[in-house]
């Protein structure tokens, strides 16, 4: 493992910051066995068309496929255990508490592997695969069991159930976007981590917070746009990086 420089400036501004607020992408739990997005070779993307799957269109004209691929993806999911990067944030999260400062994390991801590491309160901005919602009574319901005996789906109602995933086209969850703008606009850090930068409004998490006076970082394994906005970069593997942080702040 190449050693991680992280800057002393950065680590001061961290331990003198008293609201933290981290956004996490799909690269923090690729050390979890989880598919990133665009990678290439190994991303969803690169072996499926997200507007052939990732749409209300989608489901509407084929409910059966798409949930299929949906359910398949929850049941990797629930295969998969937090790796370093996850129990990081959550450790973080434990010892700004103890501190009297509030740590604040917005989730892209769908995983629940950041709520499966300890971390709590966190604000899933684009849903969860765990839970599924039933078209006629809009109820949620949390499937962590095996495959579902039918697709699509049907609830104990009767109703159609789909994933309780953001697609391409809807609105984020209200609650949910309305208190990662908050923690974006409010916090002395923002860190934004294993994510492109490319969906927003989260992509536009970090240029809020930096307008409002926050110092940024971003820590990812590749450049992204975000890369020469932030004041801090480190590039690099969250599961390496994210420990050592954690380290250094003591
Ligand atoms: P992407 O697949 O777009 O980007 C993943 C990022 O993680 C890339 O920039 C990689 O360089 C980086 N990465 C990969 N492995 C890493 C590692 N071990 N450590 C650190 N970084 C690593 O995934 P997201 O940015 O999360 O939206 O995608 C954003 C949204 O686009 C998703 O939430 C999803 C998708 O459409 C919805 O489903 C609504």
């Amino acid at each position: 493992m190449t050693p991680i420089e992280i800057k002393s400036d950065f680590l001061s501004a961290l331990r003198e910051a008293n609201h933290i607020a981290i956004l996490t992408g799909a690269g923090v739990s690729a050390e979890s066995g989880v598919p990133t997005f665009r990678d290439a070779l190994t991303g969803l993307w690169a072996k499926y068309d997200p507007m052939q799957l990732a749409t209300p269109e989608a489901f509407s004209r084929d409910p059966e496929t798409v949930t299929r691929w949906y359910d398949q993806r929850r049941l990797n999911v629930l295969k998969c255990e937090p790796n370093p990067a996850h129990r990081a944030l959550a450790q973080w999260q434990r010892s700004c508490a103890a501190g009297g400062r509030t740590f604040t994390l917005i989730t892209q991801n769908v995983d629940r592997l950041h709520q499966a590491a300890g971390s709590t309160d966190v604000i899933e901005i684009h849903g969860s695969l765990i839970e599924w919602r039933c078209l006629i009574t809009q109820r949620l319901q949390e499937c962590r069991g095996g495959p579902f005996p039918q697709y699509p789906p049907r609830s104990d109602a009767g109703g159609l159930l789909r994933p309780n995933v953001v697609w391409f086209g809807e609105a984020l969850p209200e609650e949910a976007a309305r208190a990662a703008e908050h923690a974006a606009g409010f916090c002395d850090v923002f860190i934004s981590i294993g994510t492109s930068g490319l969906v927003y409004p989260a992509a536009g998490y970090l240029h809020l917070a930096k307008s409002s006076g926050a110092v940024t970082a971003e820590i990812n394994r590749d450049p992204t746009p975000a890369t020469d906005v932030a004041d801090y970069s480190m590039l690099g593997k969250a599961g390496e990086i994210l420990p050592a942080l954690l380290q250094a702040l003591g």
